[in-house]
Formats: C-alpha cells, structure tokens, sequence
C-alpha cells in the first residue's frame, strides 16, 4: 500500500465523514439570503446543472429577486420540471431552460453562440454544473470526463460570454468549487487522463483545485472591467452528487446525510451570497467558505505563476475546439 492509499482507507473516510458532521454543526452562515433584500429585476443570470441539488435553489433564489434567470441543464426532461417548479415557486415567469452539457465543448459552444444571439446582457454566471466519482472516459474533445464537465466546459463558457458580461458590468462569476481541492494535484497530463487515479474523488478533488486556480487567474485578467470571479464552497450537502459512487458509500452518505448534512437550500447560500451581496461588491479572485467567509484556498490556488500557466494551459485545449 502506498502512502497515499492512507488517504483512502475506510477509516479516513469516516473520519472525513465525522469532521464533516463537526463542521456541519459549528459552522454556519452569516448571512441569510432570506434577510437580503437585494433585488434582480432588469438583471440576467445564467446557473449550470440548476435543475437539481445547489444549482436549482441558487436558481430559485435568483427568480424570486426577479431577475430573468437561465436554467442551463443536459436534460430537457429534469430542466422543464424544475423550470415548472422554479416558475410556480417564485411566482417568476421569465425563467428558461436552455439545453448544455458542460462535458462537450461543441455543446458550450453552442449554448454561448445561442445566448449570445438571444440575450442583450449577462450579470450573474454560476458555473454549478459538476460531477465526481465518474468512472475513466474520455470524451469525443479528447478530454478525460470529470475534467472536461467540472473545469473544461465551464472555463470554455466563462470565456465566451465574457465580453457581454463586460457590456453588462458590474457582473459577477461564482465557480462553485469545493473543500476538497485541499487534496487537488496540478498535473496537465491529467486532462487527457493519463497517470490519473480513478479511485473515490481523487479527480474531482483536481478539477476543484483547477476551479479556484483559474477563477483566480479570470479574476486577475478582469481587473477593473467590472466583472469579478470568485469561487465557493457549498458545505457537505445532500444532494444527487454521490450517484457515481459505490452502493456502500452512498448509503453511508445518505445516511449520516439525512440527520447531519445540509440541504440543497442551505448549500445553496454561500453561491448566492457571492453572487447578491452586497458586501461583495468589487470583491473578486476569492475563495469563500460555506458559512460565507473569506479563507485561504490551498497554497496550490495562491500560486500565481502557476494560475498564469494552467489558465494558457486551458485556453489552447479550449480554443482548438
Ligand atoms: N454536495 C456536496 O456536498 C458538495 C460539496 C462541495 C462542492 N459541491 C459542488 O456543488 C456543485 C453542485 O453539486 P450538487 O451537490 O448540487 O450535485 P448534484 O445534485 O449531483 O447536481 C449536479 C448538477 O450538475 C449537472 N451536471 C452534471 N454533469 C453535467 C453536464 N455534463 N452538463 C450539464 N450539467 C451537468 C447535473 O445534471 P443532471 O441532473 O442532468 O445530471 C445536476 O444538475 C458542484 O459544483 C459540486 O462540485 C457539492
């Protein structure tokens, strides 16, 4: 057994669990989005993977401060029944499904060129879409799988609704990231799959660290156009995000889950307060904890160097395609 296979023995697993429940109960937000009185009428948003989990309640929150909100989801089955659900809860007609899956770059380029040609601004983008546990694939780009749907597509789609967002400013980018690019590794050969361990949320942990790298980066390059970039974590929420894994995981998740994790609705907070706030108005190229404070990321994403050459690094893989 290697040194890291520690990492993903069953003890450290509950253990992981275990100092997730006591986060879970000693941290929570301060700020409530229900006494936030921000409104977004007139405003635009766009959320990724909205019709479950996170991204629905991010999405829902945005359609009762009345903005036009797009829900931007793979399927048209589970988009239209939660774009009738978001619609009915919030009293809001003037949200849309559109049609993406993140994990092909034909199909961000396509959403952005149809946006594009529909949509006269954008101020809000929260690139929520994301999957972890997903078997080794790599897609028809070239891409392994995970990296293409949680860093590839998302940063191709940043990339291209970004002079509207410009027009539009002031707009904000939330990436929701997470806690476990603590345990992220930079290896570009990565993205193609290769020396890659599939083994529990190894690769999701990397497309996560990428994530707050090249946020951080966006956030550079956007200095003083009105725009900022800002990454977050959810908290440890009960949603859907399991469904890749093994039988035996999922029930523990669901399990300890339903008494201790959060709720979609309130892993939905953090996103939201990076995207509404007040307070963060002009604030960019941060990294937000799920009780919505500002901490460190991992020295990893403090790397400035570093940002410049995975942020280059992304844009040829993603501008040959
Ligand atoms: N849950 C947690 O404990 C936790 C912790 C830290 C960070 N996060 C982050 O929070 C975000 C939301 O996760 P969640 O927990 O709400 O997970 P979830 O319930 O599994 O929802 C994920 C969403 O992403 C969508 N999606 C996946 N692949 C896609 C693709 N190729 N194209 C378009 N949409 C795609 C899913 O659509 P389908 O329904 O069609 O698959 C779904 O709407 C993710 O970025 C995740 O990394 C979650």
């Amino acid at each position: 057994m290697s040194f890291l296979n520690i990492f993903y023995h069953p003890a450290w697993v509950v253990s992981t669990v275990v100092l997730a429940l006591v986060v879970r109960l000693q941290r929570r937000a301060h700020w409530d989005p229900k006494s936030c009185s921000v409104r977004l009428t007139g405003k635009t948003a766009v959320v990724t993977g909205a019709n479950t989990g996170i991204g629905k309640f991010i999405a829902l929150d945005f359609a009762r401060r009345g903005a036009r909100v797009i829900l931007a989801c793979r399927s048209e089955a589970r988009g239209t029944a939660a774009l009738n659900e978001i619609r009915q809860i919030s009293g809001n007609p003037d949200v849309h499904l559109r049609l993406l899956d993140v994990s092909s770059m034909d199909s961000v380029r396509e959403f952005a060129k149809r946006f594009l040609e529909e949509e006269k601004a954008l101020h809000i983008l929260v690139n929520n879409a994301a999957v972890s546990g997903l078997p080794r694939e790599i897609t028809k780009d070239g891409f392994e799988a995970s990296y293409a749907t949680n860093h590839l597509g998302p940063f191709l789609l940043t990339n291209l609704l970004l002079d509207l967002m410009k027009q539009s400013a002031p707009a904000r980018i939330v990436t929701v990231s997470s806690t476990n690019h603590h345990r992220g590794q930079v290896d570009f050969s990565h993205f193609h799959g290769e020396n890659l361990v599939h083994f529990m949320d190894n690769v999701y942990n990397n497309t996560k660290l990428h994530n707050i790298i090249c946020t951080n980066e966006l956030a550079r390059r956007l200095s003083n156009t009105g725009v900022t970039a800002n990454s977050v974590h959810p908290g440890v929420v009960k949603t859907e995000v399991m469904r890749h894994y093994s039988l035996w995981l999922r029930c523990i998740f669901n399990t300890v889950g339903f008494f201790f994790f959060k709720s979609p609705e309130e892993g939905a907070v953090s996103p939201i307060y990076c995207a509404v706030s007040e307070e963060l108005e002009g604030v960019t190229g941060k990294y937000f904890d799920s009780d919505c404070s500002l901490v460190l990321p991992a020295p990893l994403a403090r790397d400035a160097a570093l940002a410049v050459k995975d942020f280059e690094f992304c844009e040829r893989l993603t501008s040959k395609l």
